[in-house]
């Protein structure tokens, strides 16, 4: 889609909120809460960005994006060359995060700029009178992206901020946060790596892994060829073999072999290369599964997940 951006406002130091709308005033296709679009910054690189939004308002989409310091020009694009009245490619929605509807409670954990899709779960959880809190853990008030929104109805009653925390009592905060719920209650956690690594350790203590998501923002980086072994691709409609050598990725092999697979990120965040496996063990390398969907072995990210067995059986 062409959206044309009707607005953009600073949220926080370093953070741009961009609401994108149809130049012809269409409704925007729905979403349901937590998921993600792609956006094509000026500079032609592609990037994931949370809707965080209200998913019930389909008039606008609303993303934020924050200016990374080592940015390979996604976000540095966006603020530096995107105005009020600049037209953006934006995917459909997509979800890899979503809310489980069985659940009786969700606690929602964010940091920094993981407030994000938390943000439109909290508007979706608010509108169906579902039992929820929001934690939001950031440096000081100055640093909360839509802190003046969260503390205003509907949400104010269901959000806690944490600010200044520092990682020697996180773990005491977080099993705080996490003994005022339920046990049955499902976690959902949105931030940096380490942050991210605590509330599923916390969580983990005292409930299943399907009770715990959370979504990656970027992937941590990955040296290509490092610990990689070769393997082979069985393509199951035809029989052929494709040697993968280390440091190519099955995406790559089967590019070569005029096989072509939609990506997007190519860092295992987005789920757009997800193929269906049917014999064989993929060394799954992605953030975009969940642990459960990983242990069932019948599909892998082919951007960057691998093999564990000599050859791998794809439903190509
Ligand atoms: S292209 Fe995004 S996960 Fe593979």
């Amino acid at each position: 889609m062409k959206l044309t951006v009707d607005r953009i406002t600073q949220e926080a130091p370093g953070i741009l909120a961009f609401r994108l709308v149809d130049p012809s005033g269409a409704a925007l296709p729905s979403y349901p809460p937590g998921a993600h679009v792609d956006v094509t910054a000026p500079g032609g690189i592609v990037r994931q960005y949370s809707l965080c939004g209200d998913p019930a308002d389909r008039s606008a989409y609303l993303i934020a994006v924050k200016l990374e310091a080592a940015s390979r020009g996604g976000s540095r694009s966006l603020h530096a060359d995107v105005r009020a009245g600049s037209i953006l490619e934006v995917g459909t929605p997509r979800n890899l995060f979503a809310l489980e509807p069985s659940a009786s409670e969700h606690l929602l954990f964010g940091a920094g700029i993981g407030i994000t899709p938390l943000l439109s779960m909290a508007y979706a959880l608010a509108a169906d009178g579902s039992r929820y809190t929001l934690h939001y853990f950031a440096r000081s008030a100055a640093d909360c992206a839509f802190a003046e929104l969260l503390a205003g109805e509907p949400f104010a009653s269901n959000v806690r901020f944490h600010y200044a925390v520092q990682p020697d009592g996180l773990d005491t905060r977080l099993d705080e946060c996490l003994a005022a719920g339920s046990n049955a209650a499902h976690v959902y956690t949105c931030g940096p790596a380490p942050f991210m690594d605590k509330v599923v350790a916390r969580a983990a203590i005292k409930r299943p892994a399907d009770a715990i998501h959370l979504e990656h923002f970027k992937a941590d980086p990955v040296v290509s060829g490092s610990g990689e072994h070769a393997f082979e691709l069985k393509l199951a409609s035809s029989g052929q073999l494709l040697a993968v050598p280390p440091g190519t990725s099955i995406v790559e092999v089967l590019a070569e072999a005029g096989i072509r697979i939609d990506t997007s990120c190519r860092e295992g965040i987005c789920g757009t290369c997800i193929v269906p496996v049917l014999d064989g063990e993929p060394d799954h390398r992605d953030h975009c599964l969940s642990k459960k969907e990983k242990a069932a072995n019948d599909q892998i990210c082919a951007c960057v997940s691998r093999s564990r067995t000599a050859q791998l059986v794809l439903d190509l």
